[in-house]
């Protein structure tokens, strides 16, 4: 489990433990939260556990692992744990362009892959949806929408499906008027409606740049024309996405928004078993909306269709610039507003190639970061 100690990987470790035995973790894998990651060593015993910095594994820290728990450190000790033949499922649960490296290991290892990090795909997907093909890797979704979407989509044949729709709750912003956007403060942007999740998505899910990344994750996982995929606003988070097949039915996927059923659906995949996840109380009224996006609220949604539309390097450019606009918008430097012609301006000025591979995306990857450290309003 890379990133274990996230909002993610939290939720994931319930399902475990929930799983009387039939789900068992090799590895866990943290970056920094190494109280966190001693409570969830002692509490479920991984033989391996990996902390990404390695300068926070002090040797007082270190003489507090259990017996019969291996430390490795660095980030070259995830390429290591996700090819372990023990390892039948790697979670990919770390946050941002970080994770890229052990969702790419764990598909050339032909493992099967169940895929929170979206930034993997937004940034390298078309390789690595190729590496899954040449080493049999199974990437199996996550993110709720694409899950949602992943099961809807059993109910037809690929080439019978007509449109993809995944769903936006509207983020904490939904009705602020758009004169106070550029004032709103980093709490504010911290308070999803629905979901409790990891800052860097939080803001993300404010802005919409999450659903913009999720339109340019959805083309590579489901090899899909950008056009064909779309966002609607729905508000109470319960419909995730929604399939039109050609003849103009429509299936939707509801739950609420408890990411254990997505996780457990990827790692019991494809079964389907009794599970912690919250379930829908159909005793009560529910009233579910619907509707398009409003574009001049939510500008970063735009970028996302022209990014999955261009391929090549426009992926990677765009994730590594939102990191950077969100990491400096929780910082104070830039306002909320600025995130997304922030996120624009460093995709305009970059050099785009259309043939792409691992050394290219982190090449402009770091170029993104750099250009978007320098940019000013
Ligand atoms: N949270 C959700 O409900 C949700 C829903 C859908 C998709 N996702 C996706 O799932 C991924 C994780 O999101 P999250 O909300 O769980 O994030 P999070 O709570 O911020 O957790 C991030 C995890 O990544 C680790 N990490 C951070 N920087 C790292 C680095 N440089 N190298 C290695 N590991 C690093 C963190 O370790 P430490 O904490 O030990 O520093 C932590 O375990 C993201 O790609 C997000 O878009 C999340």
């Amino acid at each position: 489990m890379l990133g274990s100690t996230g909002s993610i990987g939290q939720n994931a470790l319930e399902v475990i433990a929930a799983s009387e035995g039939r789900l068992r973790c090799v590895a866990l894998s943290a970056h920094r939260r190494t109280e966190l990651l001693l409570e969830q060593a002692r509490r479920f015993r991984p033989p391996v556990v990996v902390l990404t910095d390695a300068e926070k594994a002090t040797s007082a820290w270190r003489d507090q692992l259990p017996a019969g728990t291996e430390l490795l450190l660095g980030p070259s000790a995830v390429a290591q744990v996700v090819r372990d033949p023990q390892v039948d499922v790697v979670l990919a649960a770390v946050v941002g362009a970080a994770g890229l490296l052990g969702t790419w290991e764990a598909v050339q290892a032909g493992k099967t892959v169940a895929l929170a990090n979206k930034e993997s795909l937004v940034a390298a997907g078309e390789l690595i949806t190729r590496a899954a093909r040449q080493s049999g890797a199974c990437v199996l979704p996550v993110d709720s929408e694409h899950s949602g979407l992943f099961q809807a989509m059993q109910a037809g044949r690929r080439e019978e499906v007509q449109r993809l729709i995944l769903t936006a709750s509207g983020g904490p912003f939904l009705h602020t008027p758009l004169e106070e956007l550029p004032r709103v403060s980093v709490q504010q942007a911290l308070q999803h409606p629905t979901w409790q999740m990891g800052r860097k998505i939080t803001v993300d899910s404010a802005t919409m740049m999450n659903k913009a990344l999720e339109v340019v994750e959805a083309r590579w996982l489901f090899d899909l024309e950008p056009e064909r995929i779309e966002v609607l606003i729905h508000p109470q988070s319960m419909i995730h996405a929604l399939v039109e097949f050609v003849d103009g039915s429509v299936l939707a996927q509801v739950s609420p928004p408890d990411m254990k059923l997505p996780i457990q659906y990827a790692l019991y995949y494809p079964h389907r078993v009794w599970g912690v996840a919250a379930r829908v109380d159909w005793a009560r009224h529910w009233h579910w909306e619907l509707r398009p996006p409003d574009p001049r609220r939510f500008p970063a949604l735009e970028l996302g269709h022209q990014v999955a539309a261009r391929g090549g390097t426009a992926g990677a450019v765009l994730n590594a610039a939102n990191e950077v606009a969100v990491e400096r918008f929780l910082q104070g430097e830039i306002r909320f507003t600025d995130i997304v012609p922030l996120c624009r301006a460093v995709l305009e000025s970059h050099a785009f190639e259309s043939q792409i591979d691992l050394q290219t995306i982190l090449r402009l990857d770091r170029w993104a970061r750099e250009e978007a450290r320098r940019w000013k309003a």
